[in-house]
C-alpha cells in the first residue's frame, strides 16, 4: 500500500443525475453505482477514493481549496462546469495536486461547446468517452504518479 495513496473524485453538477440522463450519452449507472465501481477499481490498485458530488460550484470551490489537507491526487468530472468555469480552474491550479480530468461521454464529438475545456491543461490528462472505464483509466494514470 503506497504512503500516499488518497485521491478524491469529484462530481460536479447533474452527475447526481446519473441514471436518470440519457443512458446512451452518459451510461445506465447511477452515481451511487459509479462509485461503488471506482472505489473496487481503487481498492484493487491500493488506492483509497474519497467522493464529492455537489450542484453549488461554490461548494466545488470550497472542496478544491481544502483538498490538499486530505488527499495526495484528485481525478474530477465537474459536467458543464467544465466548459466555463474560470473559478474552477483557479482553485483547481490553487490545489496543487495532481488531476486527471474524466468525462463519461466523448465530448469531442458532440456539441461544439463541449469540445472547451478550460482545466484540462491543468490536468496530466483527460479521458473521455470510456464510460465508467475512464475513472479506472485515471486511477491507473494517478497511480504511476503517486508510485516512487
Ligand atoms: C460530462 C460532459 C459534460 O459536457 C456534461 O455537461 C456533463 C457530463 C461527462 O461526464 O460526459 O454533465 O462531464
Amino acid at each position: 500500500m503506497l504512503a500516499h495513496n488518497r485521491v478524491a473524485v469529484l462530481h460536479g453538477v447533474n452527475l447526481d443525475q446519473l441514471g436518470r440522463r440519457d443512458p446512451a450519452v452518459y451510461g445506465d449507472l447511477t452515481l451511487d453505482r459509479l462509485e461503488q465501481r471506482i472505489a473496487e477499481d481503487a481498492r484493487e490498485l491500493g488506492i483509497e477514493a474519497q467522493f464529492f458530488q455537489t450542484n453549488s460550484e461554490s461548494e466545488f470551490v470550497e472542496r478544491l481549496h481544502r483538498l490538499d489537507e486530505v488527499s495526495d491526487a484528485l481525478i474530477l468530472n465537474p459536467g458543464a462546469w467544465t466548459h466555463y468555469s474560470y473559478a474552477i480552474r483557479d482553485a483547481l491550479e490553487l490545489s496543487g495536486l495532481p488531476a486527471v480530468e474524466v468525462h463519461l461521454s466523448d465530448v469531442q464529438n458532440r456539441e461544439e461547446f463541449r469540445k472547451m475545456s478550460v482545466i484540462s491543461d491543468l490536468c496530466l490528462t483527460t479521458v473521455s468517452g470510456l464510460g465508467a472505464d475512464g475513472y479506472r483509466v485515471a486511477l491507473e494514470r494517478l497511480l504511476q504518479e503517486l508510485t516512487p
